[in-house]
């Protein structure tokens, strides 16, 4: 579904991303692995749309997507989960998820005085698909509350709920687990492999927690210093000599550094 053809991504003389070529396939939930600064969050950006890729290509169902804007991959189904940001916190977590879908005519000046039932049918429509979506998500008892209210574990099930307003084919989620309790990482956990099957998204996570992404994610990329060091299941992965390598290297660096 998605094709990474030998990209680099480089700020000044520092490379991020260099050379790197992997592919994500229709209906898996990939994981993105690797030490901390490994070049994921850059990657992520690169294909999402944030950043242009110094050079490579990007492929999303054998389109070159390389270099669109996050609105124009948006559109063609590519999201990746964003804090929710300052402005939505005033919302509640019912209009934040009836902000998201592209192209409603209430936008629309001229809709908006001359069109008002066709205005209020298809605000009706997303208000039903925002029900649908917090019953999914289990988050009835906060619908109403304002998002600024919410834990950081709800406000990740809403980052989420946010992607499902319109329909996804592949979505790229960097560190969702990251601060949430166990049973809300569950939670989400559970959430992401219903929307896998059930509705057949594509997921590409970047997470630290090995017992999650064993728990979720096949196949697994292991990335460092930019480039991808391996690519297996979550066990080859765990077990392979580079990867355990780069990650004690890390540590060894930081005791050196600390002595
Ligand atoms: N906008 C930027 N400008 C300059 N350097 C950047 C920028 N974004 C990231 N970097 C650098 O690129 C390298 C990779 O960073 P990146 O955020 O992609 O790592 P990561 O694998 O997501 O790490 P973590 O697990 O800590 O989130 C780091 O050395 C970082 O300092
Ligand atoms: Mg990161």
């Amino acid at each position: 579904m998605i094709r990474v053809d030998d990209v680099c991504k480089h700020f000044g003389g520092l490379k991020a991303v260099d050379h790197v070529s992997l592919e994500i396939a229709e209906g898996s939930i990939t994981g993105l692995i690797g030490p901390n600064g490994a070049g994921k969050t850059t990657l992520f950006n690169t294909i999402a749309g944030l950043y242009a890729p110094t050079s490579g290509h990007v492929y999303l169902d054998d389109e070159d997507i390389t270099g669109l804007r996050p609105h124009q991959l948006f559109n063609k189904g590519l999201l990746r989960t964003f804090q929710i940001a300052h402005e939505f916190s005033r919302l509640s977590v019912v209009e934040n998820l009836m902000m998201v879908p592209a192209g409603q005519s209430g936008e629309n000046l001229i809709n908006a005085w001359f069109r008002r039932q066709q205005v209020a049918r298809e605000e009706e429509k997303i208000h039903q698909r925002a029900q649908e979506v917090i019953d999914f998500l289990n988050l009835g008892h906060v619908a109403n509350e304002i998002a600024g209210n919410l834990s950081g574990g709800q406000k990740k099930l809403l980052e989420l709920g946010r992607t499902m307003m319109v329909d996804a084919k592949v979505v790229f989620l960097d560190e969702v687990g990251a601060g949430v309790n166990r049973s809300l990482l569950r939670e989400i956990g559970d959430a992401i492999i219903k929307l896998n099957q059930e509705k057949n998204y594509t997921f590409c996570m970047i997470e630290h927690d090995m017992d999650f992404i064993g728990r979720m994610c096949d196949p697994v990329i292991c990335m460092a210093e930019g480039a991808v060091l391996a690519e297996g299941t979550a066990d080859e992965v765990k077990n392979n000599e580079e990867v355990i390598e780069a990650y004690l290297g890390r540590g060894l660096k930081n005791k050196e550094a600390m002595a």
